[in-house]
């Protein structure tokens, strides 16, 4: 049994955890920023990259602490090393590093994407490889044949924004802050999802892929022409970005090799999105995975789990100290 401790720090959450090989979560910690860059609607790049250093080293601390380990304890370091902002990614890349260095553990350098991709495998033993994965965050939307560890097939992608990118840009549009999943999701429980006509781009196209710029677009002009109630406008939008999401999925189901449809990232966590696509798996007969909410937004358990995967997958020694900060990846 080996213990690998995990850090995030490519978007706006700071997050360390302690998970093992037999996939117990030893103690965890996440630290969101909303607070910090709500008042400008969006993250703030370098005020995500100064809030990470103020908070990781201490999440670190409360992490060993509650699982009663010291840094000599634990077997390897897994730490975000992109995609993200750059400057985020740097501070907890560099942490890992140091403590790698100081302890003389191996550093697992994780793809934050790859984190998502396998994390529902860390809530759900029984879920194995290859399986068709929706993966919708607030940076991508993409849909994935997983096969295996490192070991990825993409089947689409988005052609402009991302799906939680368009969660949060029509929060804004309806004055409800940010981030804008949660916001958007707890109005539209009170709104008519058919009330707004909105559009669903890409449905009928052949190729898998997504677009929600458009969509975005409808929701600014029917906000714009003060005729819909706001939560009549979440309520559509939310059910436009879910009807892409079944339509689209349905698509990639046909063209991969799979027994199972998981979905993960940010965008997992809403509860008409699972399902609708539980909904979706049953009928063409896939078992339908999904972690846990917090298990979707970004965390630092899917990160040490990704550490844990790789670390078991063959003969890993652990990646370079000079291995780089990537924006995109
Ligand atoms: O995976 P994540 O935490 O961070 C990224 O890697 O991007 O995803 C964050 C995104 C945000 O855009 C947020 O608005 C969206 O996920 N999100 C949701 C919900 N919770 C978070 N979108 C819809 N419904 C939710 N309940
Ligand atoms: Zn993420």
């Amino acid at each position: 049994m080996a213990i690998i401790l995990g850090l995030e720090s490519s978007c706006d959450d700071t997050a360390a955890a302690l998970v093992d090989t037999d996939r117990q979560i030893l103690s965890q910690a996440v630290v969101g920023q909303a607070d910090r860059h709500s008042p400008y609607g969006g993250v703030v790049p370098e005020i995500a990259a100064r809030a990470h250093v103020e908070i990781l080293p201490d999440l670190v601390r409360q992490v060993l602490e509650d699982a009663e380990m010291e840094i000599g304890d634990i077997d390897a370091i897994a730490a975000t090393a992109g995609p993200g902002l750059v400057g985020g990614v740097m501070v907890g890349l560099l942490t890992g590093k140091g403590l790698a260095l100081a302890a003389g553990k191996p550093l697992i350098a994780v793809n934050h994407l790859e984190g998502h991709a396998l994390s529902p495998r860390l809530a759900d033993p029984s879920l194995d490889f290859p399986y068709l994965l929706l993966l919708a965050s607030g940076g991508h939307c993409q849909l994935l044949e997983v096969r295996g560890v490192g070991d990825y097939r993409r089947l689409a992608t988005t052609i402009d924004d991302a799906a939680g990118e368009a969660f949060d840009k029509a929060a804004k549009q309806l004055g409800l802050g940010y981030p804008g999943g949660p916001a958007v999701e707890k109005l539209a429980a009170e709104g008519c999802p058919t009330a707004v006509p909105l559009p669903r781009p890409m449905i009928g196209s052949g190729e898998p892929h997504f677009s929600f710029a458009g969509l975005k677009s409808a929701v600014q002009r029917a906000v714009a022409s003060g005729q819909f109630e706001p939560e009549d406008v979440a309520a559509s939008f939310q059910q436009a970005v879910i009807d892409c999401f079944v339509d689209r999925t349905r698509i990639a189901i046909e063209q991969a090799d799979v027994k199972s449809l998981v979905v993960a990232g940010g965008v997992a966590a809403n509860q008409g999105v699972r399902r609708s696509l539980e909904k979706l798996a049953g009928q063409h007969g896939l078992a339908f995975s999904v972690p846990p909410g917090w298990l979707c937004t970004d965390n630092a358990a899917m990160i040490a789990w990704a550490g844990v995967e790789r670390f078991a997958s063959g003969e890993f020694a652990g990646d370079p100290l000079d291995t780089p900060a990537r924006a995109r990846w």
